[in-house]
């Protein structure tokens, strides 16, 4: 299902783009499936270490964001869903990156198995990005918003900074709360893509591939 929407993605590729690359595995197959067309893309900006190194691996140029500008495309998995393209990634901890490199998009295209689709985001905990030495002081604050954060012990995110996974928040307002969380000082980026939502989710289910 997973491969069956980086399928239905890589027919928005066009010829002579560069494309920005998510991370995890609904991704990987995009990143395969890119590999059969890469004599039509100028190269693709990746959201993670991980991603960059599969892309060298397939031959795909890797260029730099800051040399590239903005981008036509950016494809990328999520952790959940809903039907208005809010969502909550991050589950591989490129979340920061990944915001990066949606900022710089003209076009979001979400790929996922349709389990990914839900009423209300927040069954899956929501990861947050901190600079270390403030762990406990955003925990703190996160528990006085009403979650309750878990250190993702052993884990250092591709820009040095740990993450906290905030469970049993029901997101009523995810646009509201994706601001509440940026601003608590120590904060680098938090998991919920509501602001910039995607473009058009592609859902890879029993019946086919399904687009909202
Ligand atoms: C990584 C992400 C991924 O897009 C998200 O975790 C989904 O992963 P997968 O495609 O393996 O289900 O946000 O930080």
């Amino acid at each position: 299902m997973k491969k069956a929407a980086a399928l239905a993605a890589i027919e928005h590729v066009q010829s002579g783009w560069v494309v920005g690359i998510g991370t995890g595995s609904t991704a990987n197959h995009f990143i395969d499936a890119l590999a059969r067309i890469k004599g039509k893309i100028d190269g693709a900006v990746a959201s993670s270490n991980a991603t960059a190194e599969r892309l060298k691996k397939h031959g795909i140029a890797v260029l730099d964001l800051n040399a590239t500008g903005d981008l036509p495309l950016y494809v990328d998995g999520a952790d959940e869903a809903t039907r208005h393209r809010h969502l909550i990634k991050g589950g591989g901890g490129a979340l920061t990156r990944e915001k990066i490199v949606a900022a710089a998009c003209k076009k979001f295209i979400c790929i996922a198995d349709e389990s990914k689709l839900v009423d209300t985001l927040g069954k899956f905990p929501l990861p947050v990005e901190v600079v270390p030495m403030a762990r406990s002081l955003v925990a703190r604050k996160i528990v006085e918003l009403g979650g309750d954060p878990v250190w993702r012990q052993g884990f250092t995110t591709d820009n040095g900074n740990i993450i906290l996974d905030v469970h049993n928040l029901n997101i009523l307002n995810p646009v509201e709360l994706e601001g509440q969380l940026d601003h608590l000082t120590g904060v680098v980026t938090n998991g919920l893509f509501a602001r910039r939502p995607a473009d058009l989710l592609l859902f890879g289910g029993s019946q086919g591939v399904r687009s909202i």
